[in-house]
């Protein structure tokens, strides 16, 4: 369960919060099942999202309400707790979200980025959950986040999870050495 009294100290003190064990064994193993079995896209760049491999390689999957599926609908729900309590707290008036499932093959990476869509502007949160059992130093692809004094790194680990402020964290995704996935969000102000 996301702590979101937690989540809120934090992204006030620092902008980014991290924690791990959110999302149970269950969970990630169902997820990883569902998503593994889908077609995937490749994911792309900007509001064309034109596909810029020397940037990103990762493979995506949106969630859709029409799948009515019942993990994609199990972490809408997480996703929209985490929503209304953030618009109790700290009035942030979010009010939309979009997921993906992504998977970053061996020797994928993402390069330091925002999260903004070029001319739409409207991701405030980026919440990203690992679903990468058994994750090793070795295996890279951690998500490196740079902070004004550090760079602060997250191993992709299952059941970790990350949410940051999107137009305001700048991030990468360091190579990883093999599959590596997870379920990308934002939370909009639309
Ligand atoms: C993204 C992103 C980071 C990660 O999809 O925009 O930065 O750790 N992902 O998967
Ligand atoms: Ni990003």
């Amino acid at each position: 369960m996301i702590n979101t009294n937690e989540v809120c100290d934090s992204l006030i003190k620092n902008g980014w919060y991290s924690g791990s064990n959110i999302f149970d064994r269950n969970f990630v193993q169902e997820a990883v099942k569902e998503f593994n079995s889908k077609d995937l896209k490749e994911a792309g760049i900007g509001a064309t999202a034109i596909r810029q491999e020397s940037i990103r390689n990762d493979e995506i999957y949106w969630f859709e309400p029409e799948h009515n599926s019942v993990i994609e609908n199990k972490y809408i729900e997480a996703i929209n707790r985490l929503k209304s309590s953030l618009n109790e707290s700290l009035y942030l008036g979010l009010n939309g979200h979009e997921v993906h499932y992504a998977k970053y093959e061996k020797g994928g990476f993402y390069k330091p980025h925002l999260d903004n869509v070029k001319g739409k502007n409207n991701r405030v949160l980026t919440i990203i959950t690992y679903l990468n059992e058994n994750w090793k130093k070795e295996d890279g692809g951690v998500l490196k986040l740079h902070l004004e004094n550090e760079v602060k790194e997250i191993e992709p680990k299952a059941g970790n999870v990350v949410i940051f402020l999107s137009e305001k964290v700048l991030h990468e995704v360091a190579p990883s050495n093999k599959t590596r996935q997870s379920l990308t969000g934002w939370l909009l102000h639309k």
